[in-house]
């Protein structure tokens, strides 16, 4: 069984890892296909791994079935013999060449344990490739034809098997798809969408990982057949996609076709030297053109590698910034189809919301689509819930979002009646209080610097008021403590619900800070309980989680952990995955949570990495990352409970 560990996230995106007989392989990675004849390999896989660091690669094992001389080379050397390359090896199955030329002539039981035979790092299952034009019928049948030799494969096979997930353009069978794949895959690999890829038809793929994925066992690496274009990885990111495979690099090079992650260029129309990456820079894309044809080939290959492995750099340095929602648009921008496809996703919500993380750094507008990315919708969700709970106000005004209102806005009537303030926002009307909360107090967009807003003066904000007022307040005073309070309240009410929120309030102060006016504390006898960060969210120290714990309601924002962690997370240490007994489910990655010990005693502060959900389905790797603890020291006979991988685990805060 796979040990498949998550080490950073962004969304269903993730920096993940897992180890093979030859080598660990670190996710999200490119495993380019290569020719399992070494003298037709355009680039060796040695040199791939030392030129960019490409640790595995993907192979066909059914071409080494049926090339006599390659058979019995990889049945005497194995396929890293054959291969000529120590690092993990893929084999794919034959199910590709199906789809190319019609049919295969081996069988499913055969092919695997030929793989099995040639000691392939990952084998897959030899799935029926589903065309996108299959009817249901066809589609269906198939399946049920791949997922019986999927469970066959299982019973032959202890080492690491993907099983493709097809079920063509059907929800209903890509879901039952992913399920059942589910219960036998090491690697859960997407297929039948290389046409999909091919046509440009995006929206279609999307819809097709929109149905898969809620099926795919979160605590696998998922795979996606054909994913070779740069332009296309922040795309497949997105869905949670782990393994990349393409021959495009090849296949492009060979008709003279350049890769960009903004698109594709015909090199012979080339007249400028546009790439000046290392090996560009030595002979410039405008003298390749005129090389001899192999020669041209190869280095059209190698620049489109070196392209490629740059774009998943990117989408890693994305997942690690909680930008690849961003990266994603940007990369969409390439072709209105695959723009297509991104919005057909954020039409999927519910797909992304259970990993969508309570806030980033940054929330930065792309394109006007960008207000329809998953967090905006978690927002309104979170938005309605607190609305819900509050009494209806006697009074609603709006007002723009500016901060010199902030002291300015009166919280009551003269006859003492509540007034609520919802502001402006790029994303429609929010209560005054929420404004600094993630995505509202971070987004940066198209507005702001499009139609700047004038700085009032004072006078004319009480003046501005008064005209928006249709009530009878005291707009002279200065009312920056009463909001204080009530920004207080709300942002309580916000993380806890009414009743938590209504016990604690009273106790406490809030306190800004002196440059920006917003708000950076929340204090109890000068103490910090909560430190506001910059993303708006109230988050408990270890003192305020104690005033916190009696107050909260049915186990609300709490992780139970097991007897044997405890006294490591009580000294701070990271909280793994196999330790955790209990979670509250409406905890999301990046939520602040109080971990506690069976008997509901306080052990310290963390935030969560994995969703409630994931978290029973990883053996390995870190839950919640303890940010504050009881700071009792670490017991004597000093175990750490997952092993040497949990080392690369950097600390947090
Ligand atoms: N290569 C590209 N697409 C596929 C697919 O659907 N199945 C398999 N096994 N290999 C592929
Ligand atoms: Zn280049």
């Amino acid at each position: 069984m796979i040990e498949f560990e998550v080490v950073e996230r962004d969304g269903l995106a993730r920096l993940g890892r897992f180890g093979t007989p030859h080598g660990v392989i670190q996710t999200p990675a490119l495993l380019p296909v290569i020719h399992p004849d070494p003298d037709r390999q355009v680039v060796p896989p040695t040199e791939m791994r030392s030129r960019w660091g490409i640790s595995a690669v993907i192979t066909s094992s059914y071409i080494v079935w049926r090339t006599p001389s390659l058979r019995a080379a990889a049945e005497r050397d194995g396929i890293h013999g054959l291969l000529r390359f120590d690092g993990p090896i893929m084999t794919d199955s034959g199910a590709f060449q199906q789809h190319a030329y019609g049919s295969v002539e081996v069988g499913a039981e055969e092919i695997l344990a030929f793989q099995n035979r040639i000691r392939t790092d990952i084998a897959t299952v030899l799935d029926l490739f589903t065309e996108p034009t299959a009817s249901h019928d066809e589609a269906q049948r198939s399946l049920e034809t791949t997922l019986e030799r999927a469970s066959a494969a299982r019973s032959a096979r202890a080492e690491l098997l993907a099983v493709p997930v097809q079920g063509g353009l059907f929800p209903d069978l890509r879901a039952t798809a992913a399920a059942s794949a589910s219960k036998w895959a090491d690697v859960l690999a997407v297929g039948g969408v290389v046409p999909l890829f091919e046509q440009y038809r995006f929206r279609e793929l999307a819809d097709a990982l929109a149905a898969a994925r809620p099926g795919l066992d979160p605590g696998r690496p998922v795979h996606l057949f054909g994913t070779g274009h740069p332009m296309t990885f922040a795309f497949a990111a997105l869905w949670g996609i782990d393994l990349f495979d393409s021959s495009a690099y090849h296949k492009f090079a060979r008709r003279g076709a350049l890769l960009f992650p903004e698109g594709t260029v015909p090199i012979d129309e080339l007249r400028e030297p546009v790439c000046r990456c290392a090996l560009c820079a030595e002979v410039p894309l405008t003298a390749v053109a005129a090389l001899p044809g192999p020669e041209r080939e190869r280095r059209i290959a190698v620049h489109n590698l070196a392209t490629s492995c740059e774009e998943i750099a990117r989408v890693r340095q994305a997942i690690r910034e909680g930008t690849l929602w961003e990266l994603a648009e940007r990369r969409a921008c390439a072709h209105p189809a695959l723009r297509a496809g991104l919005n057909e996703a954020k039409r999927h919500a519910s797909v992304f919301l259970p990993t969508e993380p309570e806030s980033r750094r940054a929330f930065r507008e792309i394109t006007s689509e960008s207000r329809h990315r998953p967090a905006v919708a978690r927002f309104r969700q979170r938005l309605d819930v607190y609305r819900q709970d509050l009494p209806l106000p006697e009074r609603i005004s709006r007002i723009p979002l500016r901060p010199e209102f902030l002291g300015r806005v009166p919280t009551q009537d003269r006859a003492g009646r509540p007034i609520s303030w919802q502001a402006d926002t790029p994303l429609g009307p929010v209560p005054l209080e929420l404004t600094e909360l993630y995505p509202v107090g971070p987004y940066l967009g198209l507005a702001e610097f499009d139609e700047p807003a004038a700085r009032p003066s004072p006078a004319s904000v009480s003046r501005e008021l008064a005209e928006r007022a249709t009530f009878d307040a005291e707009l002279d005073r200065d009312w920056t403590d009463a909001w204080t309070r009530r920004q207080v309240e709300g942002l309580l009410r916000w993380e806890y619900g009414a009743v938590t929120a209504s016990a604690l309030a009273p106790g406490v102060v809030g306190a800004r800070s002196r440059a920006s006016g917003r708000l950076r504390d929340i204090q109890e006898d000068g103490r910090p309980l909560f430190v506001v960060g910059r993303d708006g969210r109230a988050r408990p120290t270890y003192f305020g989680a104690t005033r916190l714990l009696p107050l909260l309601t049915e186990g609300r924002s709490t992780v139970m952990v097991d007897d044997d962690a405890a006294p490591f997370v009580a000294a701070g240490r990271s909280l793994f995955c196999r330790f955790v007994v209990a979670v509250d489910g409406q905890l999301a990655p990046g939520s602040s949570a109080l971990l506690v010990d069976r008997s509901e005693a306080l052990l310290g502060v963390g935030r969560l990495l994995l969703a409630p959900h994931e978290i029973p389905r990883f053996a390995r790797g870190v839950a919640v990352w303890v940010t504050s603890h009881a700071r009792r020291p670490v017991p004597q006979e000093e175990v750490v409970p997952d092993g040497p991988a949990s080392d690369s685990v950097p600390d947090r805060e």
